[in-house]
């Protein structure tokens, strides 16, 4: 069988910031193979193959967070839920360096690091095989022209949709009324219901940097809770 045509996907974020320090290079170079997912990049699988999740986390439920940044609510999840088995993605190489260092703190083993962009992740995950997925606060894109590079757009939402279990929940985290409009807009025709919506946050919920940032310049919190249909 001849393998998938490699779609073309831009991606208009950041892939490194600021001068990376020793210890995290450190990280970077002797942890993160450790924690590799699998084979997700398309120079490794170009078959598209899904992952073994059985394997990965030994039957457990996995849950999905998207753009983890410095890796707060990752980790704390993973070290709050040990019988959960978690992927973060990331493709911001400081960030996932910031989250190694964490990880070496914490000493959790039910953390997956994918240093790269979800949508090659959601390639390679088996159909409903996520039960929680996380999206927090997401790129802004506020420029109106912008608004398709968003995350909640159905190039995002039908994949996400597919490894969603039936029932799995989907959170979003954001302190931009407008992307709360969009939000609320795409992600029911893509196959959820809302569960909840306002100010406040999740029992089990631990503030991220963009959060702080956010109240820090006088910015809402606003936390939303769908459930694939
Ligand atoms: C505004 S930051 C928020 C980071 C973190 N969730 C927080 O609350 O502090 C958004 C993050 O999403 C990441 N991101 C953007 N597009 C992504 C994609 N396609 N796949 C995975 N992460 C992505 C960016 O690299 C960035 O780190």
């Amino acid at each position: 069988m001849s393998n998938p045509i490699r779609p073309h996907r831009n991606f208009y974020g950041r892939l490194k910031g600021k001068h990376l320090k020793d210890s995290q290079k450190g990280y970077l170079e002797e942890d993160l193979a450790a924690l590799s997912p699998g084979a997700v990049d398309w120079n490794v699988n170009p078959e598209r193959e899904n992952l073994d999740l059985e394997v990965l986390f030994g039957g457990n439920d996995t849950w999905l967070e998207v753009g983890f940044g410095g890796g707060e609510h990752v980790i704390h999840q993973a070290a709050s839920n040990p019988d959960v088995g978690i992927i973060g993605c990331e493709p911001y190489i400081n960030g996932v360096a910031m989250l190694l260092g964490k990880v070496r703190q914490a000493s959790v083993d039910n953390l997956r690091i994918y240093p790269g962009d979800v949508r090659d992740m959601f390639d390679v995950l088996p159909d409903a095989s996520i039960s929680k997925a996380f999206l927090l606060y997401p790129d802004p894109w506020p420029k109106a022209r912008h608004h398709r590079r968003r995350f909640v757009t159905p190039e995002h939402l039908e994949p996400l949709r597919r490894v969603l279990k039936t029932g799995a929940e989907f959170r979003v985290a954001t302190d931009i009324p407008d992307y709360v409009r969009q939000t609320l807009e795409e992600v029911p025709p893509a196959g959820f219901e809302l569960v909840t919506q306002g100010g406040d946050a999740w029992d089990d919920w631990i503030s991220t940097r963009y959060e702080q940032k956010a109240l820090r310049e006088g910015r809402t919190p606003h936390y939303l809770t769908f459930r694939k249909l």
